[in-house]
């Protein structure tokens, strides 16, 4: 599925990206670009740059950057469809591939309408509490320690206790029958319509959109079932959303997302400060719901209940995101208890100064379940699923502080373990963590090569170097050689921008768009000079060496032969001069 490339350009051309941008940072201009403090990072004075006429931004310090599109994604954590649906909404420009095909543009009918009735649900829940038919539900919640502010935020309700106080308010207000059938709010019994939720506390399930895809009810007192879910609908698959994510989506930099098993848990630890919660929705881990967490945070801790379900259901959490190649830690809360029952029995301080566990420090945890670690068949049993699991874990300084503790307590010496782990087949991929598109360290590269070419690289992208003047050859980074000849070939920044995926080309390509050199025009040949004679200085010093290091082993013919290259070179070398020293 792609959208016709002639129309995203002009969905690109026509969002301002200095008017979006603004919209989340206050911007100043200066020349022909604006400048603001980075949201993508903490910082006092401005490193963040716009650039209005390629389209795109860029972070000196944090080296975020992208165009339009990124943008939004960053901001909004939206996928990169989303993100294009988003600027289209708002530019009124229609989606291509929605106008055409009348299922599609139906569905999307049916969709709306059901998010509108629930809209329409939930604000008739709210007001409910508030109202005599409210009164228990309210008395309920504050009874459980949640105040009117909290209740507001999470825009939490209440169900009446009547048959059909929904039903019949939203048909006054024109509400067809069979929509609320298929919103899942009412049930329809023989002739009778009647309110699916009744006599409950109800937990609105809000996107990160801010759209109201359907409900968590909780009973008030020992009523099976103690909670109620809306069942899937054409506005409504649990197995792609997560409960709060219309808070998530609000959290700035957050180190971790915490994930938890119930509705209560979430609005209990927000209430008492903790930020970054989410839960799923009534149903166990989904790979997509993993997925969503992931773009909210650098990592994902699990903090189920403490009982023996809520631990079994870590293991099989711990499975899916690794899977997913999205790191995960463990946070386990004492005493069987669940995140609500902890934070409120001991406080915020106490919650937060829970360790998190590795995943396979967890899972070593969990295997000694069991087992009587004073016997040595407890602790051979120990020892072999022990192994198994240090087997997955890829980071050697992780696996050696487990090694060393399950020495401690099995009391078997190193060589037998490892002997142990190379046995053991893999219980599961683990420990895998997701390789960020990182360049390999510059330390150890001369400055003086890679600043030319660098340098080369903003002369390109800012239209200095006239034709003729430069070849791609003369770059020896593979990355700068495929950037140079792209814009070589007269393909503009922005667009090649727009070809490349995360990774160090794009990474550098922004860099040197954002780089803007300071120079006048007939003052570019000399630049460019200087750096092409870098650079093959760079080069001669190079093959010098190498033709060195390859004299011992070889004949004399061919040191004669050497030795000729070397002096050639070496003339050459002078003849550049020394060069700039950086
Ligand atoms: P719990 O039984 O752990 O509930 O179920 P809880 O969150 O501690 O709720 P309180 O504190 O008793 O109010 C965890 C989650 O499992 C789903 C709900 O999503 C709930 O939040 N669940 C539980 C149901 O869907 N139905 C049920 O009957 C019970
Ligand atoms: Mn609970």
């Amino acid at each position: 599925m792609r959208y016709p490339a002639g129309w995203l350009d002009d969905l690109r051309a026509r969002a301002d990206i200095v008017s979006i941008v603004s919209e989340y940072v206050p911007l100043k201009q200066k020349g022909r670009s604006f400048w603001g403090l980075c949201p993508f990072h903490g910082e006092k004075t401005a490193s963040f740059k716009v650039d209005p006429e390629r389209g795109f931004y860029y972070c000196f310090g944090c080296k975020a950057g992208g165009n339009v599109f990124d943008f939004i994604m960053a901001m909004e954590r939206m996928e990169f469809r989303e993100a294009v649906r988003y600027l289209a909404d708002k530019l009124h420009m229609p989606v291509p591939e929605e106008t055409d095909g009348a299922a599609d543009a139906q569905r999307r009918t049916l969709r709306e309408s059901i998010l509108r009735l629930n809209r329409e649900a939930a604000l008739l829940y709210h007001k409910l509490l508030y109202a005599p038919e409210g009164r228990h539900a309210l008395e309920y919640l504050h009874g459980r320690g949640l105040d009117d502010r909290v209740i507001r935020l999470f825009g939490l309700g209440a169900s009446g206790e009547q048959w059909d106080t929904l039903t019949r308010t939203l048909r006054e207000q024109g509400a067809d029958d069979a929509l609320l059938v298929q919103a899942g709010l009412t049930v329809r019994k023989q002739e009778r319509a009647f309110d699916m939720f009744r006599n409950r506390a109800m937990f609105p399930i809000i996107d990160a959109r801010g759209n109201v895809l359907g409900f968590g009810g909780r009973a008030l007192g020992d009523v099976q079932p103690k909670y109620l879910n809306t069942a899937d609908t054409p506005a409504f698959n649990k197995r792609w959303n997560v409960y709060a994510a219309n808070l998530l989506r609000k959290c700035r930099n957050l180190a971790r997302v915490l994930l938890v098993e119930g509705y209560m848990d979430v609005v209990s630890l927000v209430s008492c400060g903790v930020e970054g919660v989410a839960a799923t929705l009534g149903t166990s881990l989904t790979p997509e719901q993993a997925k969503l967490l992931s773009r909210y945070a650098p990592e994902i801790w699990v903090a189920y209940d403490g009982d023996a379900a809520g631990q079994n259901a870590i293991l099989r959490a711990l499975d899916i995101f690794e899977e997913a190649q999205i790191p995960v830690r463990v946070l386990v809360i004492p005493d069987g208890q669940d995140p609500d029952e902890f934070i409120r029995a001991q406080g915020k301080e106490a919650f937060e100064a829970l360790k998190p566990l590795s995943a396979a420090a967890y899972r070593m945890a969990r295997a000694k379940d069991g087992l009587d670690l004073s016997e040595e068949e407890g602790r051979t049993k120990y020892a072999m699923a022990c192994a198994a699991i240090l087997r997955g874990v890829k980071q050697p300084v992780e696996q050696e502080n487990l090694l060393k503790r399950l020495m401690v307590e099995t009391g078997y010496s190193r060589e037998v373990l490892v002997q142990q782990i190379g046995l053991s087949s893999a219980a599961r991929p683990a420990g895998r963590t997701r390789q960020a598109a990182v360049r390999p360290p510059e330390r150890f590269e001369p400055q003086g090569r890679l600043r030319a070419e660098r340098t080369l690289l903003e002369l390109l992208c800012f239209g200095f170097v006239p034709e003729g003047t430069l070849s791609a050859d003369t770059f020896s980074d593979e990355d700068h050689r495929f950037l140079a000849q792209e814009l070589l070939h007269g393909r503009k920044p922005e667009e090649l921008l727009l070809s490349l995926e995360d990774g160090p080309r794009r990474s550098l390509l922004l860099e040197a768009m954002a780089n803007e050199p300071k120079v006048v025009n007939d003052e570019a040949l000399r630049m460019i000079a200087e750096c092409v004679e870098t650079l093959r200085r760079d080069w001669i010093e190079k093959r010098i060496a190498s033709l060195q290091a390859n004299m011992s082993g070889a004949s004399s013919e061919e040191k004669d032969v050497a030795l000729r290259e070397i002096m050639k070179l070496t003339n050459e070398k002078k003849s550049l001069g020394p060069g700039r020293k950086e």
